[in-house]
């Protein structure tokens, strides 16, 4: 096995979509057989949007929940919550002394959040990346699975690594984001607006959840055209989108016969789409039957949590040891 550490971590806010698994999850299902994996539930980050306190519970374990179900194995990987693990946050409080306004209020996510909910511009937001810096540092991790909205989250933990092992003597390795592609992934919005996303545009972005009717209205709806003028014509977006999501669900039979009845001008579109949600229905229903079962068995769940807060801890406390250590906080020895 390699010994390059790996983190990744999902918010617990509203429902898992096919762009957290196709970005997220599938490579973390990869990596468990080759990497010491420490996933999470990012409970604090998502508190940074005031969810309703009566609904973190549920949500958290349907996270953990909808992780096993996609494949994680809580004994191969480690498989825990983020406040479950007090080292994080003491590492995030070090981290937020080098980490600058200017550079916090200049994060894209930031902008966006301070746009969309203007009465609610908290600390909380701004430091977001450092909180996110912290959960990768605190194991010492080279590789985070993402997806490519977190390219920016990414660049700016290497930052902190940097500025701590320049000021206080090399402790981090810089972590990178990875996926098994050569590229980071961005799974689009069914109607070709943005990308899919577990709180907006929901009519148009596929859960794990999602019924098999639901998933077949969805996909029945996505957006097309008249059809290619032309042979071999270049694909609008929102053609290639849903093509896209064909190359993930679909077999490579199905997906040759409608590209070359695009390039010849003869595709229907009708057809394509059914083809597209039942091969779609067959990926989800599974992972939603799963889920359910799991959900049934909290007992089980808070145990795997309490597995997986276990062997946090280790790793976590033994570097946060180290970090104190190099800043001069250590009075007793
Ligand atoms: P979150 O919860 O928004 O999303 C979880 C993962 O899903 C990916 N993702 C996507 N990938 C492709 N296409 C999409 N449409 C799409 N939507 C979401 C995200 O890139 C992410 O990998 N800040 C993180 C959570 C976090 C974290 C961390 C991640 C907190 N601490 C430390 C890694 C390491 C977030 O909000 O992800």
């Amino acid at each position: 096995m390699n010994k390059d550490i790996v983190v990744s971590g999902i918010r617990s806010t509203g429902n898992l979509h096919l762009g957290n698994y196709f970005g997220a999850m599938r490579n973390y299902v990869k990596m468990q057989d080759e990497f010491p994996c420490f996933f999470f539930v990012a409970d604090y980050h998502s508190l940074t949007t005031h969810p309703d306190p009566l609904q973190l519970k549920p949500n958290v374990y349907k996270v953990l929940a909808e992780n096993i179900a996609c494949g994680l194995d809580p004994n191969k990987v480690t498989l825990y919550v983020q406040s479950d693990v007090p080292e994080i946050p003491e590492l995030y409080l070090m981290l937020n002394m080098m980490a600058y306004k200017g550079e916090l209020e200049k994060t894209a996510s930031f902008k966006d959040k301070a746009r969309s909910q203007p009465d609610n511009i908290n600390a909380g937001l701004l430091t977001y990346p450092t909180l996110m810096a912290a959960d990768i540092l605190i194991h010492k991790a080279k590789y985070v699975p993402v997806g490519k909205d977190q390219e920016q989250h990414l660049e700016m933990a290497r930052n902190f690594a940097q500025r701590f092992n320049h000021r206080y003597g090399e402790l981090f390795p810089e972590p990178y984001p990875f996926n098994f592609g050569n590229e980071l992934i961005k799974i689009p919005s069914l109607d070709g607006n943005g990308k899919m996303s577990k709180s907006e545009n929901e009519n148009a972005t596929l859960y794990l959840s999602d019924t098999d009717e639901v998933i077949r209205k969805k996909v029945m709806k996505a957006k097309t055209d008249q059809g290619p003028t032309e042979p071999n014509m270049a694909m609008p977006d929102y053609i290639e989108n849903i093509f896209d999501l064909m190359k993930l669900v679909s077999g490579n039979d199905v997906l040759e016969k409608f590209t070359t009845d695009y390039n010849n001008c003869n595709i229907r579109y009708g057809d394509l789409k059914k083809q597209l949600a039942e091969d779609m229905v067959n990926f989800i229903a599974p992972i939603r039957t799963k889920t359910i079962e799991l959900q049934q068995d909290i007992s089980s769940l808070q145990s795997i949590m309490k597995m997986g807060k276990e062997k946090a801890r280790e790793s976590a406390s033994n570097v946060l040891d180290e970090a104190r250590k190099k800043m001069g906080i250590n009075y007793y020895c």
